[in-house]
């Protein structure tokens, strides 16, 4: 039973349309909306927090049945107003300190711990951490991560060095790399953690088209396992995260809140892996 008076749609409000972890997510929720006959709409903040209250608004207008959201700031106002005005909605990929809302995320401290942990399995004494803004609730829960598990392996706290980005990007990744390879070689770290897999690609490439091997020169971690993480020339080690998972079982949630009227709010909090390839294997 769907809620009276709604369009039989859903839509995902992601965060950046270019980056495919998010095409990955939607896939996932497009399969269970599908499968109760729902439409699904989606639309692109692109990290803007103006943009995303926009698509907000006008989602609520057209009377879909729910909104699954990643949103710029879980923490919003917009999205009390959307609660607020009846429309069941579920937070992806991120978790939400306020009741009132499912969310479905992956414990992205425990991931800063794993591609960590692995680095430092491998005998890397100086790594560097490349990922931003601190905006971004997961380039922070992964430096957390990070870290936590460097703090336990008694190396100097120095040399866990962070490399702020302005964006999740291929090209912030090669902008990343220049900066490293301008470091004298005293002060190079030999691997570099990435906060997703788009700017550990960028500093791949750069590694590369500089004439410096992977993992020798430098080994590096990236993070999502997307699939071109497998398809890259060297091969990405990368934390993988349950992407499709996480999709539909926000989509499960949500279609549960619209049609059961017993519906609890929960928190799934799914665990990613480490999936070791060439890129810091050799
Ligand atoms: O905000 C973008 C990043 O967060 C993605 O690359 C993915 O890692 C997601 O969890």
């Amino acid at each position: 039973q769907l809620r009276a008076g709604t369009s039989r749609t859903l839509a995902y409000v992601l965060l950046d349309a270019t980056n495919p972890f998010f095409t990955d997510v939607a896939a996932g929720i497009e399969e269970r909306a599908e499968a109760a006959d729902l439409s699904l709409f989606m639309c692109n903040s692109s990290n803007s927090a103006a943009r995303e209250k926009g698509y907000l608004d006008h989602l609520a207008e057209q009377r879909v049945q729910g909104i699954l959201v990643t949103p710029v700031d879980p923490e919003s106002p917009t999205l009390d107003e959307v609660i607020q005005r009846g429309i069941p909605l579920v937070v992806v990929d991120r978790t939400r300190s306020r009741p009132g809302v499912c969310s479905v995320s992956v414990d992205d401290e425990l991931g800063g711990r794993l591609a960590v942990e692995h680095l430092v399995d491998r005998g890397h004494q100086r790594v560097a951490y490349v990922g931003g803004p601190a905006t971004i609730g997961q380039v922070r829960d992964r430096w957390v991560g990070a870290v936590g598990a460097w703090r336990e392996t008694g190396l100097p706290e120095a040399d866990l060095v962070q490399m702020a980005t302005a964006a999740l990007t291929v090209e912030e990744g090669r902008r990343a790399g220049e900066r490293m390879l301008g470091l004298p070689t005293r002060r190079r770290p030999t691997a570099a953690f990435c906060a997703n897999d788009l700017l550990a690609l960028g500093l791949l490439q750069h590694l590369i088209t500089s004439g410096r091997r992977v993992p020798e020169d430098l080994a590096i971690v990236g993070y999502d396992d997307i699939d071109f993480a497998a398809a890259a020339a060297v091969p990405l080690s990368s934390v993988r995260q349950p992407r499709q998972l996480l999709g539909a079982r926000a989509a499960e949630l949500l279609l549960d809140e619209t049609a059961n009227p017993a519906h609890q709010h929960e928190r799934v909090v799914f665990t990613p892996e480490l999936v070791a390839r060439t890129s810091t294997l050799g």
